[in-house]
């Protein structure tokens, strides 16, 4: 079976997808994407998937082409289409294609583009192994709160990450860690405490980190909704994050150093079952 993929309202082959030169995303990185995903066919979070694109949209002056009902319905069918039980399901809206040019074009429709990746997430080796991160200095810009589609600083980091032996870059300002190239980054205290930087314009979001704090208040393990230090995290009991495409992963050693005994451990493990469970049955979970 080809991989079907949306482009501008049509669902086609891949290799007949084709955005024009001049589109702004390409261009000027102009544009806002999302990312949510699928286990046992089903969209993981999609509402709050979706009113994050809505603010990101907002944020960066994009109409928004489509309605929650229509963009639900449009994941659903590419999921469909590529015959897609578990996964990844990213979508980008530009601004647009125009003559190269600073300000927004005045006519420009947005470009939506809409592809699956099939992974395995629920039964991934990571999430039994754990995995390994360094930490880098934060480059990015300023509003790290929209999910813009340049990632610049991401690609950077991430490759740091997989040279050194790792998997993800734990990105650091002021001494403090922001969060992951693309994931959410939690520690966990030697008290049981999970702790966790506050929203703001530093960090993306995280739909799984919103669910996480939602399941792991339902369970009563305490959070302390703060920032945390390099130093903090070597010295934790547990690390772990969270991402669509991951769900809860262990983190067992940072810089080279293992955390505690270099093993998953069990505030994480409990967590990444409870986000598992939550994800198969979502209709309970809300109830
Ligand atoms: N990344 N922080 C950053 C910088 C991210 O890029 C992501 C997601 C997250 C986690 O957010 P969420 O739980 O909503 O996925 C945090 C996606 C998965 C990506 O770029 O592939």
């Amino acid at each position: 079976m080809s991989r079907i993929v949306f482009l501008n309202g049509s669902f086609l082959p891949i290799d007949e997808a084709k955005v024009p030169f001049m589109d702004r995303g390409f261009l000027f990185g102009d544009g806002v994407y999302e990312g949510i995903g699928v286990l046992d066919g089903r969209l993981i979070d999609n509402e709050a998937h979706l009113e994050r694109l809505e603010r990101s949209l907002a944020e960066v002056r994009i109409l928004n082409p489509y309605t929650r009902t229509e963009w639900t319905a449009l994941e659903e069918e590419i999921v469909r289409r590529n015959g897609m039980t578990e996964g990844f399901i990213y979508f980008q809206v530009t601004r647009g294609v125009a003559e190269r040019d600073f300000f927004f074009p005045d006519n420009a429709k947005p470009t939506v583009a809409m592809f699956t990746q099939a992974k395995s997430i629920a039964h991934a080796p990571a999430a039994r192994a754990g995995i390994a991160v360094i930490t880098v200095p934060d480059q990015r810009w300023a509003r790290r709160d929209i999910k813009s589609i340049n990632l610049l600083a991401q690609v950077l980091a991430k490759q740091a990450a997989k040279e050194a032996g790792a998997q993800e870059a734990w990105m650091v300002e002021d001494g403090f860690v922001t969060e992951g190239g693309s994931s959410s980054a939690f520690i966990v205290t030697k008290k049981g405490s999970i702790v966790v930087r506050p929203l703001s314009n530093a960090i993306l979001p995280g739909i799984t980190r919103m669910s996480l704090l939602r399941l792991s208040e339902e369970v009563g393990i305490a959070l302390e909704e703060r920032q945390f230090t390099v130093e903090e995290a070597y010295d934790a009991a547990e690390a772990f994050l969270t991402s669509a495409s991951n769900f809860v992963l262990p983190v067992v050693s940072i810089d080279g150093r293992p955390v505690a005994d270099g093993k998953p451990g069990p505030i994480t493990k409990r967590l990444r079952e409870l986000y598992l469970t939550m994800a198969s049955a979502p209709a309970l979970a809300a109830e």
